[in-house]
Parts: C-alpha cells; structure tokens; sequence
C-alpha cells in the first residue's frame, strides 16, 4: 500500500464506530443498523473505515425505462407494494452528498468500489472523480444472460477509486471478474459473495473494516467475515437486516452461507484473488 505501513484498527477504533453506528443487529465482528445510508454514514467517526464496497440501489434505470408494471413484482409506485426494493433518490446532489460521505469515513489510503447499472453509470458515475482518485472501471462479466429490451444485459460496470495511495495486494488482478449472476436469490437484487471477496482480497489486509452502506442481504458483509475483516453496514429495508443478520451469524460461526450454498465462479474462471 503506497509503501505506507497499514493500520490496524484498535479496539478504541471499534468500540466508538460501533457505538456510533447503533446496530440493530451485531456479531463479535459485525454489526449492521438500519436507516437512511446518508444519516447513518455522516454519524461514524471521520478516517474509521478500511474500504467501502458497495451497490447503490438506483431508480435512474427503471424510471427510464418506464420498468416497474410486472406481473411479478406488480407495480413499482405502489406504496403497498412489498415486492419492490425502496430505492435510493439518486439525483446528482444526493449521489454527491453520498460520496463525500464515504471519502468521510474512509481512512487516508483506502480504496472504493460503488457498482452500477449502464444507466447510472452515464448519469452519475462521473461523480465519482469530483470527490475520489478515479482509477478504473471493473467489468462484471455475469455469464448468465439477463433482460433487456435491446441487447440481453451480461454484464455490470464497477468503478473503483481511492482517497490517497494504496496498491492492490497483488499485481495480477484482472478488470474481467467472470462470475455466474445470482438465479432466484434469497433477496432481489442478490449480489455473488464472490465479487465483494475480489474487492476485499484486493484493498485490504484481515482485520480491517469493511462497510456496505447498502447492504442488502450483506453479501460484502458474508465475504468480508469469511476473509477475517470486520464488517458494518446499514439498509433501510427491514427484510434486508434480518436477512443479513441470520447470514452473518452463520458465516461468523463458520458455518455455511445460508444464502449462496455453492461457488459462483464461472466454470474454468482463474481464481486470481485467492
Ligand atoms: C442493490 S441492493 C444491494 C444488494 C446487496 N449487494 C446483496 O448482495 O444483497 C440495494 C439495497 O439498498 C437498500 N437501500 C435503498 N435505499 C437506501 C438508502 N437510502 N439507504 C440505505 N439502503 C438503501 C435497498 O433496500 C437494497 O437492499
């Protein structure tokens, strides 16, 4: 890491960011609180947090495409309607506000990865370099083909980014991540564990502290507990905290992940973050 020695946090660093956090759920190396990312993100302490990995729910891409009327998920601007994720408001300013927050919380060194739809992408990905060193953009190759009114979607874009210097723990890691998307997940919008591990085997050392301010069914959260970092994160959904919490109780007690039971790594795919 830019031939700076890495910090270790100290117990003084983990009692105060998860008093400051207020979990409604928490593990020995966990802990997750639900509310607002925005609210949740400005109250940690400032310099607290070892990497940030994670993936905004966005409207942008639904609102465009006018999605949102399915037989399945029914419709999506119904308030009654449980089906659909909330999502989060991402217009320029809030993305922005969101942004600044993460660099916030983030240590001096330290990496981000925030992962988005083509859409957002080009609407707010720009973003991004206002507020962090832009270093590149990661590939999702899905395997899996999914929807998509023109061409079928196979892929998602990561942009990655840091606040100072810090290098990637080894110099064979590809921009191609070739891992199969999740099929009927326990949650919509599940994520591979796999990709979070990439990130965190990338832009940490153990021991250090994960967050996920969107975290869903706490697939980073999953991956980082099983690579020995610590992990919070928040959701404002509450199908989402108890999903999350039961998986990283399992995890932490070294047991299976109840939500993704086999690999998804695709079929002859090198395993170059391992
Ligand atoms: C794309 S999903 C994340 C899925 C996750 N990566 C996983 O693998 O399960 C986005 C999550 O953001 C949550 N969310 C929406 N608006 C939010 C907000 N303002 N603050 C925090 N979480 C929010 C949604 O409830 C949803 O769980």
């Amino acid at each position: 890491m830019g031939g700076k020695a890495v910090r270790v946090p100290g117990p003084g660093n983990a009692v105060s960011l998860r008093a400051a956090l207020a979990p409604v759920a928490a593990g020995g190396s966990w802990a997750l609180a639900r509310g607002d990312c925005l609210r949740v993100l400005e109250r940690l302490p400032a310099e607290s947090l070892d990497l940030i990995a994670t993936d905004p729910a966005y409207s942008g891409m639904n609102d465009h495409m006018k999605f949102g009327h399915g037989r399945i998920v029914g419709r999506r601007s119904d308030p009654a309607n449980e089906k659909w994720m909330r999502e989060f408001t991402d217009s320029p300013e809030t993305f922005l506000e969101f942004l600044r927050l993460c660099h916030r919380a983030l240590r001096p060194d330290r990496h981000v990865y925030v992962m988005f739809d083509s859409f957002s992408l080009l609407s707010l990905g720009h973003l991004v370099r206002q507020v962090f060193d832009v270093k590149g953009l990661i590939a999702w190759d899905k395997v899996r083909l999914g929807m998509g009114h023109y061409f079928r979607r196979q892929h998602e874009l990561i942009v990655f980014a840091a606040k100072g210097k810090r290098k990637l723990a080894h110099r064979a890691f590809p921009d191609v991540w070739r891992i199969k998307r999740v099929v009927r997940g326990a949650y919509p919008t599940q994520k591979p564990r796999e990709l979070f591990e990439i990130m965190i085997a990338a832009s940490t050392s153990p021991g250090e502290t994960v967050c996920d301010p969107f975290a869903g069914a706490g697939s980073a959260g999953a991956a980082a507990l099983a690579l020995g970092r610590e992990f919070v994160g928040c959701d404002v959904d509450p199908r989402a905290i108890e999903l999350a919490s039961s998986r990283l109780e399992a995890v932490s007690r070294g047991e299976p992940d109840p939500l993704q039971s086999a690999s998804l790594v695709a079929d002859g795919a090198p395993r170059f973050w391992k």
